[in-house]
């Protein structure tokens, strides 16, 4: 490992302190491992795709209440650490633009670095963890499991495409859609690996749920 991701590694963490569970260290640590694996398979910049996994949340308004000050706090670190000025800007842009908030909003060009983090912060979401964090969020925001008596009843609403507050609403609204969003084939391979599991998971959800097993 290189002493600017080190070094970017000890100034994240510290800003991640008072974290809630899905934003917090671990979370960023899980897809910056993701996402080095992902830069590997596809040839992307491994320094690029390292230092905007890192820095991808600090923005995230559920962490900063003023995401414009702790953009230029990210770029005053990142130059201190003598990164290019092509670079900030690359890494600053991936950072601005690949949110699930954002991703509706964005069409223009992603580059490969780009393609990468946002592949490796969505499969986080996803499979174990992402049913994981998903329950977390939800705890943390006191929702309900889910609002209805069976299986069929929840999936008749969820299937209109209507979402109601409860956890297991957040499946059908984001967590069964991401599959779909990959940016590239290493990562679609995972996410349907992912996807499958989560599906199987919500089939004993709804069993139990029902007394059925
Ligand atoms: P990210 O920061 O990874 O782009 P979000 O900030 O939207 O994504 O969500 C962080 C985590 O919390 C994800 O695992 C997501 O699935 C979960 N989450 C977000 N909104 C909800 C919700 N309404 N109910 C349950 N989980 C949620
Ligand atoms: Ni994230």
């Amino acid at each position: 490992m290189n002493k600017r991701i080190a070094e970017t590694i000890v100034w994240v963490k510290k800003r991640l302190e008072s974290a809630e569970s899905g934003h917090d260290w671990w979370h960023i640590q899980r897809v910056y491992r993701m996402a080095m694996q992902l830069a590997e398979q596809t040839g992307a910049d491994a320094e690029i795709v390292g230092l905007a996994a890192l820095l991808h949340d600090l923005t995230d308004s559920k962490l900063t209440d003023r995401p414009a000050q702790m953009e230029a706090e990210i770029e005053a670190f990142l130059r201190q650490q003598h990164v290019s000025q092509t670079s900030i800007a690359h890494i600053m842009f991936i950072i601005r633009n690949m949110s699930f908030r954002h991703a509706s909003v964005f069409s223009g060009e992603k580059s490969v670095e780009f393609q990468v983090v946002q592949d490796a912060d969505r499969l986080d979401a996803m499979g174990a963890i992402g049913i994981a964090r998903a329950f977390s969020y939800g705890g943390y925001k006191k929702r309900p499991f889910m609002n209805y008596n069976s299986r069929a009843e929840a999936e008749k609403y969820f299937m209109e495409g209507s979402f109601d507050s409860s956890t297991i609403g957040h499946f059908y609204e984001k967590l069964f859609r991401l599959k779909e969003m990959m940016n590239t084939d290493a990562a679609r391979r995972m996410a349907e690996e992912r996807h499958n599991f989560m599906l199987i998971w919500l089939d004993r959800f709804y069993e139990e749920w029902e007394g059925k097993a």
